[in-house]
């Protein structure tokens, strides 16, 4: 069975967590590709007791289906306490997290990168990006510039102690003499970083590998993207954008696993706009109705908290998310929060400074100037999270998905119209 990937389309927080849990039981391994825990995703599941809300940071969302085995793939960063954290959350409410593999070669975020990343964010006054605070960005750089820490590191502790000897030798530079901090003590990091050696060390593995194999035996593998297309470090909105690879080139590089065994690009689309943090956002409505969207779509970030800035749909961005990530599927989710919105407005294009854009702009300062051409699509006024089959929705809700669906470049093969991982309407097979 080829490999799925499974990305985001906008700015993140599309819905990517319970998509995953849909696909959880047709799928053996779900393998989260990217990011760390910047991410946030929100799942809720049906149970006899109601409702259970689990909130996912590092872990992939696929350890919530039984039998599924949930890998951390070798483009993560992992914050070791968060790891522990989640994992003993997840236990303590019955959910088993046994079967978690994590890559030798994924990078640790080390505690010092946690201060840098607050402290620069802080440096840069108005010119900040907004960045979740968790280390993120200078532990990928640290990555990128050689410096980094990875998991198989703390099974060695005089490679361990060299590699935080040479971070350090240039961090302590930094912080002191840039930004007025105590210097960090190498025995204090290698001493944190050790401590976590024997919880760790069955977890770890050669996981590339071990997928390699498992698709060669047939079985099928999702690869789970953090953050999304917008926020791609190549293809999104630089420099207000993570620091790894979110689309679905990602998927291979941050799994091990070959662009030739994967056969299906799902990404999933909310049916409009959010962003969290700094940067461009054409179709954001600072009146009433952002504030609406925000109210009932729940849009507070599961990460930091934070109001999430809302926006209308824009087609541009689904057509470049399209052709960036050879989507073969989208989910479109959220379509119920639109309930109640008499005319709805969809970015077409752009009007870059009188010019009209039907791509998106090729240079920061033209997207930063882009202003949306809106079409206004009817609303419609029914509840429709009970809706199972595209027949059940009103006319008008109808016409906004297949509207939506031409504008997009590619098919919606399924539309949530509630949280729970019941709510979505099936159009067709994801995994065929
Ligand atoms: P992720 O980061 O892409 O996994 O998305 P988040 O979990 O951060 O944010 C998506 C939020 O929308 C979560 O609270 C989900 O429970 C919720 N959600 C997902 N699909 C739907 C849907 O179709 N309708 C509604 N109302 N909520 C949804
Ligand atoms: P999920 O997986 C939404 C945003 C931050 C900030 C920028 C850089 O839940 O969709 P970072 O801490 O990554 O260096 O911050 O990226 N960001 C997200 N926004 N959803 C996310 O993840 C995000 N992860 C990072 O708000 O603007
Ligand atoms: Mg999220």
């Amino acid at each position: 069975m080829p490999a799925i990937v499974l990305v985001g389309a906008q700015w993140g927080d599309e819905g990517k967590g319970k998509a995953t849990d849909l696909l959880g039981d047709q799928v053996e391994y779900v393998v989260k590709f990217n990011g760390g825990n910047n991410a946030g995703h929100t799942v809720v599941i049906s149970s006899p007791d109601g409702p259970q809300k689990y909130a996912l940071h590092l872990l992939p969302s696929g350890i919530l289906t039984p039998g599924v085995i949930p890998v951390i793939g070798n483009g993560v960063v992992i914050d070791l306490d968060v790891l522990f954290r989640e994992l003993d959350d997840l236990t303590a409410r019955g959910i088993d997290t046994s079967r978690l593999v994590v890559s030798a070669n994924a990078h640790l975020i080390a505690p010092y990168n946690r201060t840098i990343d607050k402290v620069v964010e802080r440096f840069l006054g108005s010119r900040r990006i907004g960045t979740t605070g968790r280390g993120i960005g200078p532990t990928y750089a640290d990555k990128m510039n050689r410096i980094g820490i990875r998991v198989q590191d703390i099974f060695d502790e005089k490679i361990l102690t060299q590699k935080v000897e040479g971070a350090l030798d240039q961090k302590n530079h930094l912080l002191v003499k840039v930004y007025n901090r105590r210097a960090i003590q190498v025995a204090d990091v290698v001493d944190e970083l050790l401590a976590s050696v024997e919880r760790l060390r069955p977890m770890v593995a050669d996981t590339a590998l071990l997928l390699s194999r498992a698709l060669d035996e047939g079985s099928t593998v999702l690869l789970e993207g953090g953050q999304a297309t917008m926020l791609d470090v190549d293809h999104g909105t630089y420099p207000f954008v993570t620091s790894s690879s979110a689309t679905a080139g990602g998927g291979c590089t941050g799994a091990g696993i070959p662009p030739t065994k994967v056969g299906t690009v799902i990404a999933v689309i909310k049916a409009y706009v959010t962003r969290v943090g700094e940067g461009p956002f054409p179709t954001e409505t600072l009146d009433g109705a952002g504030e609406r969207l925000r109210q009932v779509g729940a849009e507070f970030g599961t990460t930091t908290g934070r109001p999430r800035r809302c926006g209308w749909y824009d087609a541009v961005i689904a057509r470049y998310a399209s052709r960036v990530n050879g989507v073969t599927d989208f989910v479109l989710t959220k379509l119920d929060v639109l309930t109640g919105v008499e005319q709805i407005p969809v970015c077409i294009a752009y009007d870059v400074d009188g010019v009209r854009h039907d791509e998106m702009p090729m240079t920061q300062t033209d997207f930063h100037h882009a202003r949306p051409i809106y079409e206004y699509l009817p609303g419609w006024q029914e509840d429709i999270s009970s809706s199972r089959s595209f027949d059940d929705l009103p006319p008008n809700a109808q016409e906004y998905v297949k509207s939506l669906e031409m504008m997009s470049g590619a098919p919606f093969a399924a539309i949530g119209v509630g949280p729970r991982r019941d709510e979505v309407i099936q159009m067709r097979a994801l995994t065929s």
